[in-house]
């Protein structure tokens, strides 16, 4: 049973929610390895998935999850939606919940969107993902990967890389790890790490080969060039001498540090072709636990009641 009623964010969540979902997860992992890969638990439960901003993998993972729970669901994007047609938020908000819908997935460019939209429906809201603030079911499936492999979270030496500025998934990560009680360390480029993050308890080294030597995973995020204009970014050749996670400079630390990526990955930018084939990699475990975090999630939060009622 979770505390709140929504999933907006991973700041000031409960510790012990994220155990939960983590370890329902792991229960529907393995549904996942079945030859019927699907459970009833959402029989009747009808989520609407409402994608404001592009998006690959999270709607298709999100998609999966809700088939695999037997849940019905309908697909809304921004491009083929009202919006366009000049309809305000609240009244596509407003349609959405008249038509009996328990949950809304949503992702939206503006951050704190699916905070606005709790104010005009009953149903249960999901974050996928609002601008630049919060992707926390992107947070909880990389805590669970990460538990996967070491067995535990509290401890870990964590190390997310590269473009923080514009990154939610660096910042549920940072909120979920350390409530958890593992460590984070930033490192990247001096402009793109906001100045607000050292108040969030975390290290700031711009030296990677620091880092590396320090870490048990790096998190390794995507330069996001439709967020930032091409002077944050004079040269993606520096950048890549810099930050970028190169075949050649893993080997020179003579130990296992787990690689990490929540994808889109830049082949050859932040992180080489090596690296994220190699053997050292758990990405594509990640996108499997995305999966099943998300069957947890909404399982938690639309096939059980909330202990307060509240967001
Ligand atoms: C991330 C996102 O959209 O925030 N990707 C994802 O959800 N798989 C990260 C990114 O876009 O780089």
């Amino acid at each position: 049973m979770l505390t709140h009623k929504h999933l907006l964010g991973l700041e000031n969540y409960p510790s012990k929610d994220i155990q939960a979902i983590i370890d329902t997860a792991f229960q529907f992992r393995e549904v996942l390895d079945r030859p019927i890969k699907k459970v009833p638990s959402l029989q009747g439960v009808t989520i609407v998935n409402l994608f404001f901003e592009n998006s690959t993998r999270t709607r298709i993972s999100f998609e999966l999850a809700q088939k695999r729970l037997s849940a019905d669901t309908v697909n809304f994007s921004a491009s083929s939606s009202s919006l366009k047609k000049g309809e305000s938020f609240k009244d596509t908000a407003q349609n959405i919940e008249a038509m009996k819908i328990d949950a809304v997935v949503m992702r939206h460019p503006a951050p704190g969107a699916p905070l606005h939209l709790t104010q005009f429906i009953d149903a249960v809201v999901i974050n996928a993902g609002d601008g630049t603030h919060e992707h926390p079911t992107q947070a909880i499936l990389d805590m669970m990967s990460l538990q996967e492999k070491f067995g535990k979270l509290a401890g870990l030496k964590i190390a997310i890389v590269g473009d923080i500025l514009h990154s939610r998934v660096a910042l549920s990560n940072i909120h979920g790890l350390q409530s958890m009680g593992a460590e984070v360390t930033l490192c990247g480029p001096t402009n793109l790490i906001p100045s607000f993050v050292e108040d969030l308890g975390v290290t700031v080294n711009s030296n990677l080969d620091e880092v590396m030597e320090w870490a048990d995973a790096l998190n390794v995020l995507r330069i996001q060039r439709e967020r930032m204009g091409s002077a944050l970014l004079p040269s993606v050749r520096e950048y890549r001498s810099l930050f970028g996670i190169t075949e050649e400079r893993l080997a020179n630390h003579k130990k296992e540090i787990v690689i990490m990526h929540p994808g889109p990955m830049n082949r050859g930018v932040e992180i080489d072709s090596q690296v994220a084939d190699g053997g050292q990699a758990i990405i594509l475990d990640q996108v499997l636990n995305g999966v099943a975090s998300r069957m947890a999630i909404l399982y938690l939060l639309c096939g059980e009641k909330p202990e307060d009622g509240n967001a």
